[in-house]
């Protein structure tokens, strides 16, 4: 049918996701979510809070996506927020110095200084990828952050756009903490949208200029770092780990945290719902993903033990979540800059709290489970297809009439409105012929597909078609809503 020769490639013919102004020659690093994409971003959405956020002392906020200069002064990003670009001399393109020496010296360099670049630009050879021509050892720092002026005349005010959501909850974390009845832990969520002007946005939806993150700031009492509500259920988690010395290791987070490679039990425990949900939840495999221990080069200005889950795909390991131990350095720094008190009283102490945090990246996580779904056409199949779990595809169930005469279409419509009231996503395609109909329903990861047919009329059963295994069987009208319901529940996050 199609011709697409991987994920990436059906996700934009199918319009899961469109290039952002395609028609005007398009904007690197910005894609549109269709209609089949949106779907399946919000259920992802609902089933991740649903992980993550159904706990007693979490809550979700909606920060502005506008920021002023003085919130990025003192989180460190207007000095930090660095890479390095090399351009070249030829054709003028800018690139990613660090990416391009990783990936034709096969060389690591995160954390490595400009000058350090620049010496291994003038030793060894590396070639712009668009024409060919060796590039200087000239990288520049390239700030990363879309800065813009808020109003006019005396009251203007310099902003950026944020280039991380955790920074508008630890500026309004005083005014949580009050409105949250003064407990810790507090878990604050914000899911939302974050800028970076990547200098060469590149692999589909893993570097964009603006996407999506689902962040957590986790506020406690650095005393009772230990005490986590929940441990006893995920500590027996097993999860591969990659150390600082490049081996892999797989263990359970409790055995990892009491080897040190895990930098407390608050990271331990995330890194096991993290787990779980990749894969019970996305459907990925657990042996396409690990986790990976920051050696201290890579591990961020304002981090005490950084982890990454990293997931194989098309384009090699990717970073799809960061974990970060922020101890108290953001709350401790906005309390300097800005003159306010960011400390809490709990059981009569007075102190800052610390900060453990996950950073989920939306798009990454998004292509992740997509590709990974991704199914080749083959003998069985002359189509590609997505083999998304149920509770993730864009519609429950499509409903086809075998024929379009003699009333079929007619019932057809009915038992779509039936399903549709029983609370299903669902759609009635009537165009071309059945075998077409399926095949459309597989490209857009439909998992199950209801053919009304002459017996419909006789004995109201219907026939339903899996979208796995392609096998049919007639099911009773009364029994199919709570059928395709059941399936179309996410399992639910252990608390
Ligand atoms: P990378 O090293 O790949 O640039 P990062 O270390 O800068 O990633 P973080 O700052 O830790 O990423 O951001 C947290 C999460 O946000 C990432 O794990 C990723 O899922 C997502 N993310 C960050 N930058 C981008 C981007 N340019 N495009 C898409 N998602 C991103
Ligand atoms: N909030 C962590 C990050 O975006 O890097």
């Amino acid at each position: 049918m199609s011709a697409t020769d991987n994920a990436f490639d059906l996700l934009v013919h199918k319009a899961f996701i469109i290039p952002s102004c395609e028609v005007y020659g398009g904007i690197g690093g910005f894609y549109d979510f269709g209609p089949l994409g949106t779907r399946v971003k919000q259920r992802m959405l609902s089933a991740w809070r649903d992980w993550c956020l159904r706990q007693e002392g979490f809550f979700e906020i909606d920060g502005s996506v506008v920021v002023r200069k003085e919130v990025l002064v003192a989180s460190g990003h207007v000095k930090s927020f660095i890479d390095p670009m090399v351009k070249c001399g030829k054709c003028q393109e800018a690139f990613r110095a660090d990416h391009l020496i990783e990936e034709q010296l096969k060389r690591n360099v995160e954390g490595t200084s400009v000058e350090g670049m620049n010496k291994i630009l003038s030793k060894s050879k590396v070639f712009c990828p668009s024409c060919g021509t060796r590039l200087p050892a000239a990288i520049e720092e390239f700030h990363m952050m879309f800065p813009l002026s808020v109003g006019a005349g005396k009251k203007m005010i310099e902003g950026y756009l944020r280039p991380e959501t955790a920074q508008t909850i630890f500026i309004d974390f005083p005014k949580i903490f009050k409105a949250t009845r003064e407990k810790l832990p507090l878990g604050i969520a914000q899911l939302g949208r974050s800028f970076r002007n990547e200098i060469s946005p590149r692999q589909g939806l893993i570097r964009l200029r603006e996407f999506e993150q689902l962040e957590i700031e986790i506020f406690l009492d650095p005393e009772k770092i230990d005490e986590v509500a929940g441990w006893e259920k995920l500590k027996g988690t097993a999860v591969t780990l990659r150390k600082v010395d490049g081996g892999d290791e797989i263990a359970s987070v409790e055995a990892l945290l009491g080897k040190r490679l895990i930098p407390n039990k608050y990271v331990a425990y995330w890194l096991a719902k993290e787990a779980l949900f990749y894969e019970k939840v996305l459907g990925i495999p657990s042996d396409k993903f690990r986790f990976r221990f920051l050696g201290p080069d890579e591990t961020p200005f304002y981090s005490k033990g950084n982890i990454d889950m990293e997931v194989s795909t098309d384009y090699g390991w990717k970073e799809t979540i960061g974990n970060a131990y922020r101890t108290d350095h953001d709350l401790g720094t906005h309390a300097k800059s800005s003159g306010k008190d960011f400390a809490v009283t709990v059981d009569g102490k007075k102190f800052v709290p610390h900060v453990v945090e996950p950073s989920w990246g939306l798009q990454r996580m998004f292509y992740a489970a997509l590709e990974h779904a991704y199914r080749p056409k083959d003998r069985d199949r002359e189509w590609a297809w997505f083999a998304l779990p149920a509770w993730l595809a864009p519609y429950d169930v499509n409903v086809f009439s075998l024929v379009k005469k003699d009333g079929l279409s007619e019932k057809a419509e009915e038992v779509n409105s039936t399903l549709s009231a029983a609370g299903l996503s669902t759609f009635c395609d009537h165009s071309g012929s059945i075998g077409k109909r399926y095949a459309r329903a597989d490209e857009m990861g439909v998992p199950c597909c209801v053919t009304i047919d002459y017996q419909t009329k006789e004995d109201g059963t219907v026939t339903v078609r899996d979208r796995d295994t392609m096998k049919q069987v007639r099911v009773g009208m009364a029994y199919l809503a709570a059928m395709i319901r059941g399936r179309a529940k996410p399992p639910l996050g252990i608390t």
